[in-house]
């Protein structure tokens, strides 16, 4: 379904006033109902999203996060027509936090870039809570490291004291959720609700899964492989607390740091300006 998503016109006249005119529209991803264009004008660059069927509350929910979130994901426009709602933002220049941790991946070794990349990515957090806001989808494809810091994108499940939690909502990728998380999720309790604590595991989990390429548990001993986990299935091992922690040969100074603190209780776990500390000097 998703791919037969056609641009609205409305949209195309829209990234055509903001951009200049010709727009060259790229796909980047369809997936669920939800599409993703670059668009690419003479003065400028944008994001267009548009979902339908399923996809379409989702789109209408980050249109939403991008009207009352102060300073991030600014709207340049959105709109709805009979089918398709959609949403344009500025397109971000630069590597995601899984593409700037590759050397560390394959090479096993630390690299300044990615130290400071992690850091970046732990203070722009840490600023985020600090203005009553989670993200609620943390995930190494969900933050653009640009010349002039770090870009979250994705904001559609985004919470603050002003805009609760949907209940649509499953907690955002199952294999980076808190263990407290998962197990209130599969306890049934809705909406869920990410707090900042909750929210500072997942990134130690996006960072874990930058670094390593693995989910930050072991599912060999309860799943025989790895794509034979459903959501679900995920989520309730995680909140058994039985699996083991995976283990993984890259950057042991920074992985070391990353475990501990995955493994705290939520009381004691570093809050995000914590971890970038952490990591800073680990990383040394
Ligand atoms: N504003 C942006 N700047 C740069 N890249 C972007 C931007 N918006 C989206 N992208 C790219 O498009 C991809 C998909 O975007 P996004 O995650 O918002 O869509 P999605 O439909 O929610 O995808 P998924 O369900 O897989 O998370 C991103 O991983 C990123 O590569
Ligand atoms: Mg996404």
């Amino acid at each position: 379904m998703s791919e037969e998503i056609r641009i609205p016109d409305e949209a195309v006249a829209s990234a055509e006033s903001h951009c200049g005119r010709p727009v060259r529209w790229d796909l980047i991803s369809s997936r669920r109902g939800s599409v993703v264009w670059k668009g690419v004008g003479p003065s400028a660059s944008v994001a267009l999203k548009a979902g339908q069927g399923d996809g379409a509350p989702i789109t209408s929910r980050e249109i939403t996060v991008a009207e009352r979130l102060p300073g991030h994901s600014p709207l340049i426009a959105s709109g709805r027509t009979e089918a398709t709602t959609w949403l344009i933002t500025p397109w971000h220049h630069g590597p995601s936090t899984w593409d700037v941790f590759h050397t560390v991946r394959t090479t096993h070794q630390g690299t300044q870039e990615a130290r400071d990349a992690a850091v970046d990515l732990c203070l722009a957090v840490a600023d985020l809570h600090r203005q009553g806001w989670v993200h609620g989808d943390l995930q190494p494809d969900h933050a653009i490291h640009t010349r002039t810091g770090i870009q979250l994108i994705d904001w559609t499940w985004a919470t603050s004291r002003a805009l609760t939690p949907s209940r649509i909502f499953r907690g955002g990728l199952p294999h980076l959720l808190a263990p407290e998380l998962a197990a209130e999720i599969k306890a049934g309790h809705r909406p869920v609700k990410v707090t900042p604590a909750a929210e500072t595991y997942t990134l130690t989990a996006t960072l874990w899964r930058s670094a390593t390429g693995t989910w930050p548990f072991d599912y060999t001993a309860a799943c025989k492989t790895e794509g034979s986990i459903t959501g679900p299935g995920a989520r309730q091992l995680i909140a058994s607390g039985q699996l083991p922690p995976t283990l993984a040969p890259q950057w042991p100074a920074v992985l070391s740091v990353l475990r501990i603190a995955m493994a705290a209780p939520p009381e004691a776990r570093p809050s995000a300006s914590d971890l970038a500390l952490l990591i800073a000097d680990a990383a040394q």
